[in-house]
């Protein structure tokens, strides 16, 4: 069953980042990263091309009170998002009972490479299985998509099916792949 979640009284920390919930005043550094043409399209949306548009998206995530604003922890930029969403498990019929949620990220590209969203996931999943009380986090990649795969490999989730992804603000059909974590087999 999907579960409702609401982030925005959360505050999570780590050794280099901060997670928190979205502010209007992100609206510049949200416009720096996701204007950058082939970051989105990794994960399905399409680069920002405006102001407008990017002001339209940060306005849903502080609506819909399930992202978060992943920020550089010495100059407080925000240099990502990382959002808790309905799962494909849900519609599994093995899976249906659970409360689960789909992670899902991106990170500016200046920021690549560090282990950084590894580190951002690894304080989630504590926070989604400690916090929240989920039974499970699942995640997916699109096939082709070599950085997300080693981010979840990295992170300890379990294969467990390929499937298509149907991205509508890019017209196509992905192929992806699934990965889920179960609550017992978290090593915090
Ligand atoms: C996926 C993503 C969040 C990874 O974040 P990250 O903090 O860079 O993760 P890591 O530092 O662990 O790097 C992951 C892999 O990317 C590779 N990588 C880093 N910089 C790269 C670059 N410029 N080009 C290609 N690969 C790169 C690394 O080699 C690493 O693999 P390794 O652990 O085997 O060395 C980031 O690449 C991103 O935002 N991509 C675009 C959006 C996206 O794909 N979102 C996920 C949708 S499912």
């Amino acid at each position: 069953m999907d579960t409702p979640v609401d982030i925005s009284a959360i505050r999570l920390e780590t050794a280099r980042l901060v997670l928190r919930p979205w502010k209007e005043t992100d609206l510049a550094d949200f416009y720096e990263y996701a204007s950058v043409e082939g970051v989105g399209e990794m994960a399905g949306w399409r680069h920002h091309t405006s102001l407008d548009e990017s002001r339209r998206i940060l306005n849903s995530f502080i609506a819909e009170k399930n992202v978060f604003a992943v920020t550089d922890r010495k100059t407080g930029k925000v240099i990502g998002s990382l959002g808790l969403h309905p799962s494909w498990a849900n519609r599994e019929a093995a899976y249906a009972p659970l409360k689960i949620k789909e992670l899902g990220y991106v990170l500016s590209r200046d920021y690549w490479g560090q282990g950084l969203m590894p580190e951002a996931v690894r304080e989630v999943l504590r926070f989604c299985f400690e916090d929240l009380g989920l039974d499970g986090v699942s995640i997916s990649h699109f096939r082709e998509n070599r950085q997300s795969r080693r981010v979840i490999e990295k992170c300890g989730f379990r294969f467990i099916q390929n499937g298509e992804y149907y991205a509508g603000p890019l017209n196509k059909t992905f192929e992806d792949c699934r990965y889920l974590l179960l609550r017992e087999e978290f090593r915090g």
